[in-house]
């Protein structure tokens, strides 16, 4: 009999840590973390692709982010540049759809206009799903969605799903299954409302050598798990 209690999962989320400590094990500046970190992103939407996963979630920069040194959020910033505009060339290729999740404080206008510009050209495309939480807090999405709630002038009070249909992506399913890198074992203020019921799968591997053998390890080991829901 199989031991796989799960079909895969439709929707992975991703918190990408461990940057820092890939680069310091090497003597490197952390710099050259965050671009063996870049590169991971791509292998891993690769892989993610060709597993056939619709949606995939990737924790690219926190609204707490911006607490490092200024060289540190300059260095993310430019890496965030260069990977809009390698997906603005790519993204039609590997029939990518490109989200943006988060706040646009604090982003500077050429970026703003190369997101905007990346997630419109790429509305269409049916492949894999590709949501960047960029400059993203889940405790200021869920503080935005009830604004927006409220915007609309409710007459009744706030239900489950006035909240869920005024978030940063309502139309996605949550994700059945949230990866952390690096060993660390908490959510930092990511999707807190969507990981209600998502599983989590915490892993060594360091981001800079996350690839697609680890994605399906990961997934594998969700496949196995016995989800409840809080039923029994
Ligand atoms: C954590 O490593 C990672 C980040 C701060 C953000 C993720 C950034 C990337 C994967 C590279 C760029 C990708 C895009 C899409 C622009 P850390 O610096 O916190 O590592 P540490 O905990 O070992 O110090």
């Amino acid at each position: 009999m199989s031991d796989l209690l799960n079909p895969p999962p439709q929707h992975v989320a991703i918190i990408m840590d461990g940057n820092g400590r890939w680069a310091q094990r090497r003597a490197l500046p952390r710099s050259a973390g965050h671009r063996e970190g870049a590169a991971a992103v791509r292998r891993t939407i690769e892989a993610a692709a060709k597993m056939g996963t619709r949606y995939l979630t990737l924790y690219a920069f926190s609204t707490e982010n911006w607490s490092r040194p200024p060289e540190e959020t300059d260095t993310l910033m430019d890496l965030l540049e260069k990977t809009l505009d390698e997906y603005q060339q790519n993204a039609d290729k590997q029939d990518l759809r490109i989200l943006i999740s988060g706040s646009r404080d604090k982003l500077n206008a050429r970026i703003l206009a190369k997101m905007d510009r990346l997630v419109r050209s790429t509305a269409q495309n049916k492949g894999l799903t590709v949501n960047l939480a960029l400059n993203y807090g889940a405790r200021q999405e869920l503080v935005a969605a009830v604004n927006r709630w409220l915007a609309t002038r409710p007459a009744q009070p706030c239900t489950l799903q006035d909240l869920a249909a005024h978030l940063y992506q309502p139309q996605l399913p949550d994700p059945e299954l949230l990866i952390r890198t690096s060993g660390e074992q908490r959510l930092s203020n990511f999707l807190l409302w969507q990981c209600a019921y998502s599983e989590l799968y915490f892993t060594p591997v360091l981001w800079p050598d996350f690839n697609g053998q680890e994605l399906q390890k990961a997934v594998l080991d969700y496949r196995r798990r016995q989800r409840r829901f809080g039923g029994i």
